[in-house]
């Protein structure tokens, strides 16, 4: 595709999309596993970290599992979701959400999202709700939080359960609460483009201690308490290593300093970006946005791919917002509207947004989105 070339100075150092924050006790931890042997699925930093995550989201309970994708299916299966069960979830959100559903035998059933802030559409949520539903997966999609008074309220209405998937957006708060203790069970991810990360993880986190009994054990093969290598149901070995809780727990740590500068960079963002026909991802209403990714809308989706291109000349990485899960070929539905998902999704593109992001880094990536506009102008 052809690109104009930038009028201003190349930047000669590549800057990525993400890159982890890793300058607390990642090190030390991780080398504590490694001299004291405890490398595999049990120790001291699993305990830790799951502790101390459950006290930092304000739930009761919390267990560590491999990665985001099987906190889900955990979570699914723990609520007894199977086939000839239907589960509404945002079409506008990582694949990850939809493929969780699949997995048991049911059916996910897509919402259209919210113009304003790019959330789960709680009105197309009633529209899409059968006799088959059983319940409806929230996802805060990039941080911002989606609109849990009404999905609660909604759940309560039609006895649905709701799980927020919380990969994105630890940190987040909604109405002052941290996400995760909305609905009866959540999930979060650790992967390493993650405001915080352990290499590869997850956690399931909810205040139901039946819901997190079933959890703890699905996760460890359906392996019942004090009787060795008895099991009473078929599980799965979904356990995190105690290395990436070592490194989970220093990340944890970090939490707070990492969320400033993440709101930070978002507020410079705005900053530099002001006064273009763009529009940015922003806070609405009384909420928290963590800005796991700092995302902004071309006015025509013409622009989108040229800009990235645009950027991608000064070494500047980028990422398109997600597609639409209906829009892939195992779940393409051709019927129903999705209007608001694939305009976000077409004009969409997510910038870097690491928390050592540098001004300079920002201020360079604002003058080229500028030049690349009015160059058009
Ligand atoms: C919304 C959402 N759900 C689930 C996942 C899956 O998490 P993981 O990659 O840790 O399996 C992701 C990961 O990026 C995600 O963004």
């Amino acid at each position: 595709m052809a690109v104009g070339k930038s009028p201003v100075k190349a930047n000669m150092t590549n800057i990525p999309v993400y890159k982890p924050f890793l300058f607390g006790n990642e090190t030390k931890y991780v080398m504590n596993c490694l001299d004291s042997t405890w490398i595999s699925s049990q120790g001291k930093y699993i305990d830790e970290f799951e502790q101390k995550f459950a006290e930092y989201i304000g739930v009761k309970y919390a267990t560590t599992v491999v990665n985001g994708t099987m906190a889900l299916h955990l979570s699914l299966v723990a609520l007894g979701v199977g086939p000839g069960d239907e589960v509404i979830v945002p079409t506008l959100t990582y694949v990850a959400s939809a493929n969780a559903i699949t997995y048991t035998g049911a059916v996910p059933v897509f919402a259209d999202s919210l113009e304003n802030t790019w959330q789960i559409d709680p009105e197309d949520v009633r529209r899409k709700i059968t006799s088959k539903t059983r319940g409806i997966i929230a996802v805060h999609l990039y941080g911002h939080p989606a609109e849990m008074d009404l999905l609660e309220a909604l759940a309560r209405e039609y006895n649905l359960f709701l799980i927020e998937d919380c990969a994105e957006a630890v940190g987040t708060r909604y109405k002052a609460r941290h996400v995760g203790g909305f609905g009866n069970i959540s999930t979060f991810s650790f992967y390493g483009n993650k405001t915080i990360t352990s290499g590869e993880g997850g956690m399931v986190a909810t205040n139901d201690p039946i819901l997190y009994e079933k959890a703890v054990r699905l996760k460890g093969q359906g392996a019942v308490k004090k009787r060795h290598y008895y099991h009473d149901r078929i599980g799965y070995n979904y356990q995190m290593t105690n290395i990436c809780a070592a490194i989970g727990l220093a990340q944890l740590e970090q939490i707070h300093e990492i969320l400033q500068k993440k709101r930070h960079i978002a507020r410079q963002y705005q900053e530099v970006l002001q006064g273009l026909p763009l529009q940015f991802h922003d806070e609405v209403g009384d909420v928290f946005h963590s800005y796991w990714m700092c995302s902004i809308l071309t006015s025509d989706p013409a622009q989108r791919d040229l800009l990235r291109h645009f950027l991608a000349n000064d070494n500047i990485e980028t990422r398109p917002v997600f597609y639409p899960v209906h829009t892939m070929p195992m779940y393409l539905q051709k019927s129903g509207c999705f209007a608001v998902a694939e305009n976000i999704s077409s004009r969409g593109i997510n910038l870097p947004s690491w928390p050592g992001l540098e001004k300079s880094d920002v201020e360079f990536i604002g003058t080229c989105i500028r030049q690349f506009i009015q160059s058009r102008a």
